[in-house]
């Protein structure tokens, strides 16, 4: 398995191109599926979670296609047309790979009146029920049975009649699928508490560009019209916050003075906020947002919530970010149930961090060192990279796959900041 080597302490300056998002990716692939028509997504990111995607939708049938990118090009373009679907099974040998394949469900009932789905397991950051996912398409008419590992869910004949769900909590994939499923419903749809984060602005821009018709985008109500098809469209995928604000945090520990190209400020107000408020510049510039640091970073209190307040995805590397402020921090993860296991890998490499349930004290230490550590998962992996950055020494990260789901060719951007790292394949 791949490692990344990575000797710390150069600050890092210059450009960085930020990638299309893979949050919004992962729920506009799936809409190719509400028609036969063909679906182009320009700006698509180079990642392992992308292509595991694509694999997916070609089990239904889905011809997909690339455009010609250059090896050296970030993003690629995809053009997908599901003229017929040849299967309405999520096999549990590709789900079970990525959590994100439940976002079928929702179009295929919408668009076969029928989707057996294997149920995603839990993951590293927590068990990942899907039961709001399964109520929304119930209150939009649809029969749900659970077996054998699988959900299978089945519109009337004639296809789902549509209706009202008020989210007991916010939950930004079952707001997808049940987006997805209510655009072709036979009737009006209506979605109450619903998950407000960028992405699902980015999917209902595609969907009414497919010609669906939606009320309240960016609220927290949304009213969905069904209409009888839709047709293809061309849609170029948002840049990503999150990988936006991962290189941000890399910025601001090293003290360094970089620009992220593409950033869209007002999709990360809240990440923006807390890095002001540790003492970093943050700006927008023309065509990205630019981070400044001298390194001197102010300790802050953070409690992630639902966007508009601090991504979840954040947490992680605003928390390695902070190993090195002048002070304690306190952290407060709301959103799932075990999202600190970046927590021994950071005190290993020197930092100095307590946990207790859902809050994290991060008191502020002079100096990390460099150490062998451990991916665990995604946003936690970017977290470890983060410290080894600034840390003094050699760090190796291990278990590179996990950073590789998120992070299109992380390497070679950090190289372009001046960074000193290095993968390593085979260890
Ligand atoms: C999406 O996951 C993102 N993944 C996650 O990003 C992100 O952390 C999360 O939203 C929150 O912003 C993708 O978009 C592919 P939720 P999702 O449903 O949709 C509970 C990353 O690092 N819940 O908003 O699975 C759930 O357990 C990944 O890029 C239920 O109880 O998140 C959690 O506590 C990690 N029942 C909370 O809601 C349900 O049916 C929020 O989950 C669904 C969710």
């Amino acid at each position: 398995m791949d490692k990344i080597i990575i000797r710390g302490g150069n600050r890092l300056s210059g450009t960085v191109p930020v990638s299309g998002a893979k949050n919004a990716a992962l729920t506009l692939l799936p809409c190719a599926l509400l028609t036969d028509e063909p679906v182009t997504l320009r700006n698509l990111p180079r990642l392992a979670d992308i292509d595991g995607f694509q694999h997916l939708l070609n089990q239904f049938g889905i011809s997909t296609s690339i455009a010609g990118a250059r090896p050296e090009d970030f993003g690629r373009v995809m053009t997908l047309q599901a003229t017929r679907l040849t299967s309405t099974v999520a096999p549990y040998d590709l789900v079970r790979k990525m959590r994100a394949s439940i976002l079928v469900l929702g179009p295929l009932l919408a668009r076969a009146g029928e989707a057996t789905v294997s149920l995603p397991g839990g993951c590293a950051i927590g068990n990942r029920p899907i039961d709001l996912h399964l109520k929304a398409l119930e209150a939009f008419g649809a029969k749900i049975e659970l077996a054998a590992g699988y959900v299978r869910a089945i519109a009337p004949d004639g296809g789902l009649p549509g209706g009202d769900y008020s989210f007991p909590l916010v939950s930004v994939g079952a707001t997808e699928n049940a987006l997805m499923a209510a655009v072709l419903a036979r009737g009006t749809s209506t979605l109450h508490n619903a998950a407000r984060e960028p992405e699902i602005v980015d999917l209902c821009n595609l969907l009414v560009a497919m010609g669906a018709e939606i009320e309240g985008i960016g609220s927290s109500d949304l009213t969905i019209h069904g209409v009888q098809r839709l047709h293809g469209a061309t849609y170029m995928v948002m840049p990503d916050r999150i990988e936006a604000g991962s290189y941000a945090c890399a910025a601001a520990i090293t003290g360094g003075d970089i620009t992220l190209a593409g950033a869209r400020m007002e999709d990360m107000a809240a990440t923006a906020q807390a890095l002001r408020d540790a003492g970093v510049l943050v700006e927008a510039v023309r065509g990205g947002v630019r981070i400044a640091s001298d390194g001197d970073l102010r300790p802050v209190t953070l409690s992630t919530a639902p966007y508009p307040g601090l991504a979840t995805d954040m947490q992680a590397q605003l928390m390695a970010m902070l190993c090195l402020a002048g002070g304690s921090s306190v952290l407060t993860e709301t959103i799932f149930e075990n999202r600190y296991m970046h927590v021994p890998e950071l005190n290993r490499m020197g930092a100095h961090i307590e946990t207790k349930g859902r809050t994290a004290i991060v008191h502020g230490v002079r100096q990390l060192h460099g150490a062998e550590v451990m991916a665990t998962d995604l946003r936690a992996s970017m977290s470890l990279v983060i410290a080894g950055l600034a840390a003094e020494g050699e760090s190796q990260v291990h278990r590179l796959y996990h950073l590789d789901r998120g992070y299109e060719r992380l390497e070679e951007k950090f190289a372009l900041l001046g960074a000193d790292v290095e993968r390593v394949g085979g260890d």
